[in-house]
């Protein structure tokens, strides 16, 4: 049990507090979900980009799926190894495709026709060949929220199976490309196999056509994407995803990558807020906190449901409530309608599932510094980010002020 209380004392609210040895047990839990093949699993560093995570999973022998440079040179910083990183995204710019080449990573996963055109271009310039992987959009329904649905060709990610196989057979043409992977990825948070088995069904049939002209791809990538509970839904377990996924691959022999952030890091995330007042507009009561919508997005984003527990021993009855922050925003809220005991100001709520996708979606607006970040682990916690002050969020401006 991590005593929040302590933690909001030690640090301050409001607070993300991160449970280190339960990412480990989801990320081994992954890993002997494939054990028996050659496995890579390739942290999405996007879920949470904090260093000290990242180097939590390079410890533990992860790699790392990045979507940026700034998030491969963060995963390199934090040890991850070149040849377990790849580098995906629908807008790589030249800088970033040449500091990929440059680096060696274990490929770039390319998402368009004209992006292969500037890998090639670009790895000529550096005398060089390039690895990659070609981001295939299977046309699946991943049935899940629309905005975190890639797998459609309505979405921008990906291109569609005719177009991959002229990329590959490019590809393997070319002096400067060097083919080793294929990816797709149909969306996030996803609680149904059958949409992954028909995906992945698809690309292992593209793998075998590219075989019979002698293309010989390595890397099987089936992106991230697998659910949480966040509320009542039924998840996926590890072992089935990873038995239905294999299930695709009789007769070809190919490492298997697949790129979790979720999975790993939102049920060991919990922000920690400090209740400022109750107050009473009408009919409506409101609780407002010292977290906002800066701090944890999602709620006002997606409409997404996190869990919330008061830290408050009270037997008196619970009444419905907006938990809403100080953002000059109506949709700064984290729950509407949400059942909570009468608190007074001190009280701490603490917000489950927010270590993925929370605090890297996190902003300064409202010139609100963001909030600190705190390692659970064996017992012990530790500061791994420290609160922005006010002087770091105008640091890059007061240079430029004139009389
Ligand atoms: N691989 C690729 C190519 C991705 O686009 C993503 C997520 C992942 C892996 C990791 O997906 P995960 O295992 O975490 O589901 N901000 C949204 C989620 C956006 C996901 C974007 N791509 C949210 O808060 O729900």
């Amino acid at each position: 049990m991590i005593d929040f209380k302590a933690l909001a004392k030690e640090y301050g609210t409001p607070l993300y507090v991160y449970d280190f040895d339960y990412m480990s047990e989801q990320y081994t839990k992954l890993k002997e979900a494939f054990r028996g093949r050659k496995s890579i699993i390739a942290y999405a560093v996007k879920a949470n980009s904090n260093l000290s995570v990242i180097k939590h999973f390079a410890k533990m022998g992860s790699g790392a799926d990045c979507v940026s440079i700034g998030e491969v040179r963060r995963a390199f910083m934090a040890g991850i190894p070149a040849y377990k990183i790849i580098f995906s995204g629908v807008g790589k710019s030249d800088d970033e495709i040449r500091e990929a080449i440059e680096r060696d990573i274990l490929y770039i996963n390319v998402e368009s026709d004209a992006e292969l055109q500037r890998v090639e271009a670009i790895a000529k310039e550096l005398g060089t060949q390039a690895r990659i992987s070609i981001r295939v959009n299977p046309n699946i329904d991943p049935q899940t929220h629309p905005y975190i649905s890639t797998g459609l060709h309505d979405n921008k990610f990906g291109v569609d199976l005719s177009t991959a196989k002229r990329m590959y057979i490019q590809a393997n043409n070319s002096e400067n490309l060097d083919p080793v992977g294929i990816h797709f990825h149909i969306g996030s948070q996803l609680t149904q196999l059958q949409p992954i088995r028909e995906a992945a069904e698809i690309v292992a049939d593209l793998i075998r056509s590219l075989q019979a002209i002698d293309i010989e791809l390595k890397f099987f990538d089936v992106g991230g994407g697998l659910g949480i509970k966040y509320d009542d839904e039924v998840t996926i377990e590890p072992y089935d995803y990873a038995q239905a996924i294999l299930g695709t691959l009789t007769g070809l022999d190919m490492t298997i990558l697949c790129e979790p952030g979720r999975f790993l890091t939102a049920n060991a995330g919990y922000f920690v807020t400090k209740v400022l007042y109750e107050k009473q507009n009408g009919e409506k009561k409101f609780v407002v906190v010292d977290g906002a919508m800066n701090d944890l997005l999602r709620p006002s984003l997606y409409n997404a449901y996190h869990e919330i527990e008061p830290l408050v021993d009270s037997t008196e009855p619970k009444q419905e409530v907006d938990i809403v922050g100080p953002v000059c925003e109506s949709g700064d809220f984290f729950a509407k309608n949400y059942p909570l005991p009468p608190l007074q100001a001190g009280d701490l709520l603490v917000i489950k599932s927010a270590g993925a996708y929370g605090f890297g979606m996190g902003s300064n607006y409202n010139t609100r510094g963001r909030s600190a970040e705190v390692a659970v682990e064996k017992g012990k916690s530790r500061l791994i980010r420290r609160r922005e002050s006010f002087e770091d969020l105008i640091a890059l401006e007061t240079e430029f002020l004139e009389d």
